[in-house]
């Protein structure tokens, strides 16, 4: 019933489109009447033309509602005055004016990304947060080398992954949050030079693959999906750029990899609402910069370790709703007092589970954490050292290795 609902409800946004639903297999959207350009006005550059066939289409074509009227002064062919479009000098001609960055953010504007946006060739940044766009991401954004920073967060797009923002060399935040991508996730984004990447909350459905560790980002936010499988050990390789690290709610099921602890830089840690077994493991006391760690709702049993309490920077450490039987006094700073223990199988604590559910889950064998078959993580090999060039040149006695002593000297 739900379901039907929403389906309505993507129809009838897209429906308005639906006429030129032959437009998508074409790069650029040609078979899409371009909008006119009065034949008197004369603009700087072509780039500034382009930039006005783009933001006329979208704005007559492809946007149904702008309630708060961002796009009403999108009038004529000074598009550097348009409300939400920035215009800077280029890097490679400074004395030339490009649309360089869009920010409709909060605009609750509803439409779509029509393929003309692909005109719009240098632009950096494109932040659309909380607003009513839906459809697919065109795959004419492809064009667009220079985009740094891709907001679509807080929309309604749909479709598989954006396979496009794999394509885009200079992108480095990508935040997809609170849409309805479906589908997996190709394993080549975490390959990608990404600084931030936040897809929570969507309908993405995959196993975070076993190169997940090659990503450099320091912020990656990825509740809210249904990925499950193995938390990968390769996270041990991000040990020098992850700063935030979100898993909340994805189904993961496996043990706390002992690489955890080599993420020294990491700030908040955050894996609740999982399925993740066996103990915490020591090495955890290795995230040294830990403010924020919560394993809330997982699995995890035996004792909490001292150094994890222990750990310098460590605020808030909550781990409700497991199956821990130990908790040192050094816990008492970190943990929070309303309930940051609570229903575990901690004696002399309140709020825990009762005696029958902690005897049923002890009664059972001991986790395996081999049996859930997750990737090693194997450190990269140290740089081969340089193959042997060839014979060496002859070594001549070097007269001037030493600079000739000062001559008031002499
Ligand atoms: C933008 O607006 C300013 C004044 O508000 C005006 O002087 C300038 O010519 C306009 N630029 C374009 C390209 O229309
Ligand atoms: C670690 O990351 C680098 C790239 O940053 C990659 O080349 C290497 O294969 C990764 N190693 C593992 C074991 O993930
Ligand atoms: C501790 O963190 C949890 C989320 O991880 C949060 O719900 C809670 O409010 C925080 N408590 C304190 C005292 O900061």
């Amino acid at each position: 019933m739900r379901t039907a609902a929403v389906a309505l409800l993507l129809l009838l946004c897209c429906f308005a489109f639906a006429g030129g639903a032959a437009v998508w297999g074409q790069e650029g959207g040609r078979a899409m009447a371009a909008v006119e350009v009065d034949a008197s006005w004369r603009f700087p550059s072509q780039r500034l033309r382009d930039a006005y066939v783009a933001l006329q289409t979208w704005k007559q074509r492809a946007i149904f509602s702008d309630p708060k009227g961002l796009t009403a002064d999108w009038i004529g062919p000074g598009v550097c005055n348009y409300t939400g479009v920035f215009c800077a000098p280029l890097p490679s001609s400074p004395g030339e004016l490009s649309v360089a960055g869009i920010d409709l953010n909060h605009g609750d504007i509803a439409g779509y990304l029509p393929p003309e946006l692909g005109l719009l060739a240098d632009l950096a940044l494109l932040h659309l947060n909380s607003n009513r766009f839906c459809g697919l991401v065109p795959d004419a954004l492809r064009r667009l080398r220079l985009l740094h920073e891709l907001d679509l967060s807080n929309n309604r797009f749909v479709g598989a992954f954006p396979a496009v923002v794999l394509d885009l060399p200079a992108l480095r935040f990508l935040d997809l949050r609170y849409n309805d991508f479906e589908g997996g996730v190709p394993r080549e984004l975490f390959d990608r030079p990404l600084d931030a990447i936040f897809l929570n909350h969507n309908r993405l459905r995959f196993s975070l693959p076993d190169n997940f560790g090659n990503s450099p980002v320091s912020v990656i936010v990825l509740a809210d999906n249904h990925f499950g499988g193995c938390l990968p050990a390769s996270l041990g390789n991000m040990s020098d750029t992850l700063n935030e690290i979100l898993l909340i709610n994805n189904g993961l099921s496996s043990c706390l990899p002992p690489e955890v602890g080599l993420l020294r830089e990491v700030t908040v840690f955050d894996v609740s609402h999982n399925a993740l077994a066996g103990p915490l493991p020591q090495e955890l006391a290795g995230m040294r910069s830990v403010e924020q760690l919560d394993v809330a709702h997982n699995l995890l049993s035996g004792a909490v370790p001292d150094a994890v309490c222990g750990l310098p920077r460590l605020k808030n450490f909550t781990f409700a709703y497991n199956f821990f039987t130990g908790e040192p006094p050094s816990c008492a700073r970190v943990v929070p007092a309303d309930g940051g223990d609570r229903r575990n199988c901690l004696p002399n604590r309140p709020a825990q589970r009762v005696p029958q559910q902690c005897a049923a889950f002890y009664a059972r064998p001991p986790v395996d954490c081999a049996a859930f078959q997750c990737k090693p993580f194997v450190p990269p090999p140290p740089p081969p050292p340089p193959a042997y060039p060839g014979p060496l040149p002859p070594v001549y006695p070097m007269p001037y290795a030493s600079p000739p002593p000062p001559a008031h000297y002499r």
